[in-house]
């Protein structure tokens, strides 16, 4: 079998609970399990128990919320605390998206004490990265990647991280219908894979990459061993376009 693959759909803001379960009823006979492939669905907070009802007889698929406090509780208006996104029905939590940090002001320090949090709750975290194009433009991909990991990182013992699923996606990249190339993806894949082996994380923590994905650059991307999924928005809305992506065969 081939290395596992995640496919993990982040429905930003869209689709309440009767969407959900629409979406479900037509997109489960379209992308029946698959051996070694994982799907999850962020979905917004009202929509968490709608979707877990709603993908419950697929072990393969788990569901996940956008954004959490990493407090267990207490006085935060209009916050969600990881325990009441798990008694919903997540059993992940998105940390660090780039709309989190750029459109509302989330700090590094801020995702390290989500990330702490969800791994002690025992959710699969799933870790966001990225530059925006002034960033790459002024040859700084590389140093910006870097100290997104260790601002979530470095409070965290490596042997804590077990669970740890990272994407990266480059904010340029993001509901603008430009994607990295593969070759783009896979230099920065390989920088958070040795960030991570010299921090000693296990080596296999899976790399999604996000931005602009569709069902077809999703062929070229998934050929390259050093992506281990795709983290998807846009293309992700609609039940039979995003089968087509899920069953993406992977020709390595
Ligand atoms: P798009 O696939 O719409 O570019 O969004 C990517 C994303 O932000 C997923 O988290």
């Amino acid at each position: 079998m081939s290395r596992p693959l995640i496919f993990a759909a982040n429905w930003k803001m869209h689709h309440g609970p009767a969407a959900a379960r629409d979406f479900a009823e037509r997109f489960l006979p379209l992308a029946p399990p698959v051996d070694g492939r994982t799907l999850w669905f962020f979905v917004p907070d009202v929509t968490i128990t709608a979707a877990a009802e709603a993908f419950a007889g697929r072990p393969d698929v788990g569901i996940g919320a956008q954004n959490v406090h990493w407090e267990g509780k207490g006085a935060y208006t209009g916050e969600i605390s990881i325990p009441l996104a798990e008694e919903a029905g997540a059993s992940a939590i998105l940390i660090g998206h780039s709309e989190r940090r750029h459109l509302f002001g989330e700090t590094e320090e801020q995702t390290g004490r989500k990330l702490t949090a969800t791994l002690a709750a025992g959710l699969t975290p799933l870790l966001c990265v990225g530059e925006t194009m002034a960033e790459r433009e002024g040859g700084r991909t590389e140093s910006i990647v870097l100290r997104q990991l260790a601002g979530a990182l470095d409070p965290i013992d490596a042997d804590r991280l077990e669970p740890l699923v990272i994407a990266y996606e480059p904010v340029w990249a993001i509901g603008t219908g430009r994607n990295a190339t593969p070759d783009d993806a896979v230099q920065v894949h390989r920088l958070i894979r040795m960030d991570l082996l010299r921090r000693g994380v296990r080596a296999d923590v899976p790399v999604l990459y996000g931005g602009s994905v569709n069902s077809r650059n999703a062929v070229e991307l998934l050929a390259r061993r050093e992506i281990d999924g795709l983290l998807v928005g846009g293309a992700s809305l609609e039940p039979e376009g995003w089968a087509e992506i899920v069953r993406t065969p992977r020709s390595e």
